[in-house]
């Protein structure tokens, strides 16, 4: 009985109205009825006071309490009704409330833990898959050397060239690693220095085009020979993000394809654009490409394809430039990937950059 507000209400009631039948006893002009009548409203008013008051104050808001310990326990929280909240005067609602947003705090740190340990356990896994490759390979070599293969002239330089060469990817892929975890944690300062980014492109593409008559891709250069293309930016990082992009779009091409680098102004920005009519990128992985190890499946068991973290670093090396890189793709039809960075209006005597320390 003593579990519910009527209950309690009851009792209290009772104690009052016997109180009040008792002061009203003392006096002399008391009658039977008027004692009789004096408690029945005393015990009406008091019970009905004391019912509303423990029902909407307390009784109701433990309820709550008690609903929101059964939903943390299921994990179906959700944001605190801030309406109801208003038109209750109970401090038991508040008390509610902090319970909620405490609840629901830490609700978001235990998905953000499990969404880092998946996170953890999918990289540890892809490093590992990345490193058996040229491990498995350089091994095999050295075995096959250790196990007679290197009394043949011919056959321990050819061996011994491919271990090489497994070790020099293995080099590219640690460094890589590096990098891109110094930029995740801001270690890597980035050294901003003036200069025309249609030389660096140049540069670029002259690097790059022996890769692309290898495979008959025509690798052309649309800029205006007469405009100036001075930047401001770590000219060493944005070598690595058009060597990159620039090679993925030869690397993803087909033969006989065709990667256009085009170069444009605007009024404060330099675009630089390039657009490959290779393979294509599928929708659903081209929201992924730039995530760390992520290679669209096709080409993971080509030869030609890399480790997958180029378009990691080159997103983290544009966001240290307050730019960022867009893609569209079409399966079949080609890739354009562009960037910006801005117009610096300044002609700067010829093979002179200004150093200009971010
Ligand atoms: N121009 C493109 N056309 C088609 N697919 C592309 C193109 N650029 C990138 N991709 C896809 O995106 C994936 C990720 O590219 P990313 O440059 O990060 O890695 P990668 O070239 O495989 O290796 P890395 O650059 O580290 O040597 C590639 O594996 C490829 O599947
Ligand atoms: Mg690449």
């Amino acid at each position: 009985m003593l579990t519910n507000s009527r209950g309690i209400a009851v009792i209290i009631a009772l104690a009052i109205s016997m109180l009040v039948a008792a002061f009203l006893s003392l006096l002399d002009t008391t009658t039977a009825t008027i004692l009789m009548v004096a408690g029945g409203i005393s015990f009406s008013v008091s019970y009905l006071l004391i019912n509303i008051t423990l029902e909407f104050l307390v009784f109701r808001e433990i309820g709550n309490i008690y609903t929101l310990l059964e939903k943390i326990q299921k994990k179906e929280l959700s944001e605190f009704s801030d309406k109801s909240s208003k038109s209750s005067i109970s401090p038991l609602r508040r008390i509610n409330k902090v319970i909620n947003s405490y609840a629901l705090a830490r609700q978001k740190e235990i998905d953000t833990l499990q969404k880092n340990a998946e996170f953890r356990r999918e990289f540890i896994a892809d490093i590992s898959h990345e490193l058996k490759t040229p491990i498995f390979a350089t091994q095999g070599y050295i075995h096959t050397l250790l196990d007679g293969a290197i009394d043949d002239k011919e056959v321990r330089m050819k061996f011994l060239k491919r271990a090489a060469k497994s070790l020099d990817s293995l080099d590219v892929l640690v460094q890589d690693l590096l990098t891109l975890n110094q930029m995740e944690s801001g270690v890597i300062k980035f050294t901003f220095t003036q200069f025309d980014l249609k030389d660096l492109l140049l540069e670029v593409i002259d690097q790059l085009e022996h890769k692309a008559s290898k495979r008959k891709v025509d690798l052309v250069f649309q800029y205006d020979e007469k405009e100036d293309y001075i930047t401001s930016a770590d000219k060493q990082k944005i070598y690595r993000v058009c060597q990159n992009l620039i090679f993925n779009a030869v690397k993803y091409n087909n033969n006989q394809g065709k990667v256009k680098v085009s170069l444009k102004t605007s009024k404060h920005n330099l675009h630089v654009e390039i657009k490959d009519n290779g393979q294509g990128i599928p929708p659903e992985d081209l929201k992924r490409i730039f995530e760390r190890f992520y290679r669209v499946e096709k080409s993971r068991n080509k030869k030609e394809g890399g480790t997958g973290l180029g378009l990691a670093i080159v997103k983290h090396i544009l966001e240290g430039h307050k730019s960022k890189i867009s893609v569209s793709s079409t399966v079949g039809k080609g890739s354009i990937f562009s960037f910006s960075l801005p117009l610096v209006k300044q002609v700067l005597p010829e093979g002179k950059e200004k150093q200009d320390v971010n």
